[in-house]
């Protein structure tokens, strides 16, 4: 039996957006621990089972409409078998070992990631209620994969809102150095301890497939190009350059271990370690233009009172990157800002062409790779759209 919390307004059974706002229970209910798990009612009616902390305005997340479902290990055992099902139409496992399992409200386990890196798993827990499971959620991960290690990287800042510092530890397991996975049999080293996000941006993996697909000669300049998974894409065109520029020192080493992984030529492909938004504030211009950019920098805004001041830089950051294109060069262009919305992102495109005085076509709009899937009940978790873009 779980603690019951009640609506103040009847809500369809089964509303599908996972998220309840404070304003929306009959009180607040300051004897649960935060992340306590409780039933849902409205009067006598049972609408759903989740997590509820007071500390914070989205007071509810729903784990399950199913009444006589339990939080516990088989819970977790029986959410990560749909996971992997999910994996296996989506990810070639002959040439890929690194993935998303587990995607929050995206994959109806709201605040929890699970990415897996071949026999690593590293997990971060966003809420209170997810904290509060960790041990389950780790037996159900052992159980169904025995895995080698799983990391918790729950180092983000998002968890001081639910009253939580962010930490990282291994939680099962013993870790080496640094870990090697394939991508599309692209070689990676992951560097668990200094990496960002949980290892990689693996939300990208179907788009550097792209760039593979329409970039076949000339040279590539990544902008914010991490460990350098855009210019690892290369490995096999004999006519490619490329530049791999992002502020990162940390990242650099990475993308020149990943350069000898590949057995890629250090000097086709090189780096250059600046701050972009300098650069851009400074009018910088390259001395030869290139035939190919990516433009993928971090996210720009948090919430939408910022989301001007993001769509604001986009349009700088694409302005520079078309100038410093060729004429029938074709520009990637991404944005992982969830709240600068696809009409938002397409808007800035559209200024910069018209400031820098260009004339462009779009070839094609793409999102994030399918292991990273869109709960269509929950528009906040579109985040990532990506832009091939053709300069004439
Ligand atoms: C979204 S990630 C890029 C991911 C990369 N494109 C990939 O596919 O793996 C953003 C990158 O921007 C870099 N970055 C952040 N601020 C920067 C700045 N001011 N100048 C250059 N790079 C920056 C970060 O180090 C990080 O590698």
């Amino acid at each position: 039996m779980y603690e019951k919390i009640f609506l103040k307004k009847e809500k369809l059974k089964n509303s599908p957006h996972p998220w309840f706002f404070s304003g929306a229970l009959t009180k607040s209910y300051d004897n649960l621990g935060i992340g306590a798990i409780v039933d849902l009612y409205y009067k006598e009616k049972f609408i759903s089972r989740g997590y509820y902390n007071n500390k914070t305005s989205i007071a509810y997340r729903v784990l399950t409409y199913n009444e006589n479902e339990e939080i516990n290990k088989e819970f977790f055992i029986q959410k990560l078998k749909k996971s992997q099902e999910l994996i296996k139409k989506v990810v070639n496992s002959s040439k890929t070992n690194a993935y998303r399992l587990v995607f929050g409200e995206n994959s109806y386990l709201p605040g929890l990631i699970i990415d897996r890196y071949d026999d690593y798993f590293v997990i971060q827990l966003h809420t209170a209620g997810m904290e509060n499971l960790k041990s389950v959620i780790k037996d159900a991960i052992v159980e169904l994969f025995s895995p080698k290690a799983i990391i918790n990287k729950s180092n983000i800042q998002a968890r001081k809102i639910e009253g939580l510092k962010p930490y990282e530890e291994v939680l099962y397991g013993e870790i080496s150095n640094s870990k090697i996975i394939k991508e599309n049999n692209i070689l990676f080293e992951i560097d668990f301890e200094n990496s960002q996000k949980t290892g990689t941006f693996l939300d990208q993996r179907e788009n550097r497939l792209i760039v593979q697909k329409y970039f076949k000669n000339g040279k590539l300049l990544n902008m914010f190009g991490y460990n350098g998974g855009f210019n690892l894409y290369l490995k096999d065109c004999e006519n490619c350059k490329s530049i791999n520029l992002d502020v990162s020192e940390k990242a650099l080493l990475q993308y020149q271990k990943n350069l000898k992984l590949n057995k890629m030529n250090e000097e086709n492909h090189s780096f250059l370690k600046a701050d972009i938004f300098k650069m851009v504030a400074d009018n910088y211009q390259f001395e030869d233009k290139f035939d190919a950019i990516v433009l993928d920098p971090p996210a720009l805004a948090k919430n939408v009172k910022n989301k001007k001041r993001a769509v604001s830089q986009y349009i700088n950051l694409n302005k520079f990157a078309l100038r410093n294109l060729k004429s029938g060069g074709l520009l990637f262009s991404a944005s992982c800002t969830s709240v600068v919305k696809q009409e938002d992102y397409e808007f800035a495109i559209y200024q910069a062409a018209l400031r820098e005085n260009c004339q462009i076509s779009i070839l094609e709009k793409r999102f994030n790779s399918t292991d990273h899937p869109m709960n269509p009940f929950f528009p906040e978790g579109i985040y990532l759209k990506f832009y091939v873009i053709y300069k004439y």
